[in-house]
């Protein structure tokens, strides 16, 4: 029996660690699984709606940690996780993605000696500035276990000196996630609710400190944004960072709403602000909309998966094989080419394809690896 805990913290880690949750659920006989919610994200709309809308357990524990500085906040993690560790004593503990709760965790079980898994390693935006390529870079080298979800995750990782047999390229599971809640979006009424018809509107998404937290960069992202909304009506669902930015600036008067009610009518034009939506709502949306704009990483993987033109407002990517091979495009935070690329997206939407293994099977192979690597390890 392999003790494994599973790491869970901020709005994205949710997203990932769903399926990995659940296929390890259905092997009771060689897991033995405890989920801990570091607390990083703990607002109803930012952590109990996905525990709701992607059916995962209650956590087993809870660290409530809640939002800090970035090295108060990673050390409060460790602080309280290492007691788990010490506890509970398990075999591997499994981290998702590039978040602060996921390099303390790491680093955590690393120094007790307790294997690390890392899911979504080897990501590299080669950009030192993002707190999450550090997050990533730090989190690959302290793991035992990577499992990737592109092939420039694979290389990345081998051109650091990482060895071959620790890597294995199992495909994306947030992208399971999605296959798997695809009918029960269908079935959210958020569409009638804000009164959209599909293909009709725009999503957008900004949480990014490069993007928000600069008056100008943000103010030159609104513009763009309430230009492309006289064409096509765009709604902003706020990351709760972003809109104590968008008070502090007094950034309201580009929007067509306060952001409190949007109302059935239709919408024909305007830049719309609500507040964080749930999974299902929000993959609704999402599957439904002709154009994104985003500066999220997995929006770029999911609009990839669901062939919907993404338009993503930063200088770089960790995800390349979503512009390779999939719908999104990198255009950075300039107005004049925000709005040129909105153009050219709706008059000639962009064809993609999948990435390999983005099949809704990643999680699966996760633990077909892992019990094979235990078995291996054990004879
Ligand atoms: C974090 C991740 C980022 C990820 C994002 C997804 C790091 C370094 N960053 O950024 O990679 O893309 O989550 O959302 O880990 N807040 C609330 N309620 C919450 C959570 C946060 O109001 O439930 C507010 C707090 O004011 C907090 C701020 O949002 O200070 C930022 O939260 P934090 O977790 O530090 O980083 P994110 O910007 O959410």
């Amino acid at each position: 029996m392999i003790k494994i805990i599973c790491v869970a913290g901020a709005r994205p880690n949710f997203v990932k660690i769903a399926p990995i949750v659940s296929a390890m659920l259905k092997r009771p006989d060689a897991i033995k699984m405890i989920l801990v919610h570091t607390g990083q994200h703990y607002d109803a709309d930012m952590s109990d709606a996905f525990f709701r809308d992607l059916d995962i357990p209650p956590p087993d524990i809870a660290l409530n940690v809640g939002s800090a500085s970035h090295a108060q906040q990673t050390a409060e993690i460790m602080k309280r996780f290492e007691p788990v560790v010490l506890e509970l004593k398990p075999d591997y503990v499994l981290v998702v993605g590039d978040v602060n709760s996921t390099i303390a965790c790491a680093l955590t079980a690393a120094k007790l000696q307790v294997g690390v898994i890392h899911v979504e390693a080897g990501l590299r935006s080669f950009d030192r500035e993002m707190p999450e390529e550090i997050n990533r870079v730090l989190t690959d080298h302290i793991s035992d276990l990577l499992f990737v979800t592109e092939e420039s995750g694979r290389q990345n990782l081998l051109k650091e000196g990482i060895a071959a047999e620790r890597i294995h390229f199992v495909g994306n599971v947030m992208i399971d996630s999605l296959k798997r809640q695809l009918a029960a979006a269908g079935r959210s009424a958020i569409m009638e609710q804000i009164g959209f018809r599909p293909g009709t509107f725009g999503l957008v998404t900004l949480h990014r400190p490069s993007n928000v937290d600069d008056p100008f960069v943000f103010g030159e992202i609104l513009s763009a944004l309430h230009d492309i909304s006289k064409k096509l009506p765009l709604l902003f669902p706020v990351h709760p960072r972003t809109a104590g930015k968008i008070v502090e600036w007094n950034l309201q008067e580009s929007f067509a709403n306060d952001g409190t009610a949007i109302g059935p009518e239709e919408k024909r034009s305007g830049l719309y602000w609500t507040a964080p939506l749930g999974y299902l709502d929000f993959l609704q949306l999402m599957s439904h909309a002709r154009l994104v704009l985003t500066d999220s990483g997995g929006i770029q993987e999911e609009t990839t998966a669901l062939g919907v033109p993404c338009i993503t407002l930063r200088h770089n990517t960790e995800r390349p094989s979503t512009i390779e091979m999939g719908t999104n495009r990198l255009v950075g935070t300039d107005p004049g080419r925000i709005m040129q690329a909105a153009d050219e997206v709706l008059a000639k939407p962009p064809a993609g394809t999948l990435p390999p293994f983005w099949d809704g099977h990643a999680a699966e192979r996760i633990v077909a690896v892992l019990l094979n690597y235990e078995r291996k390890a054990k004879s």
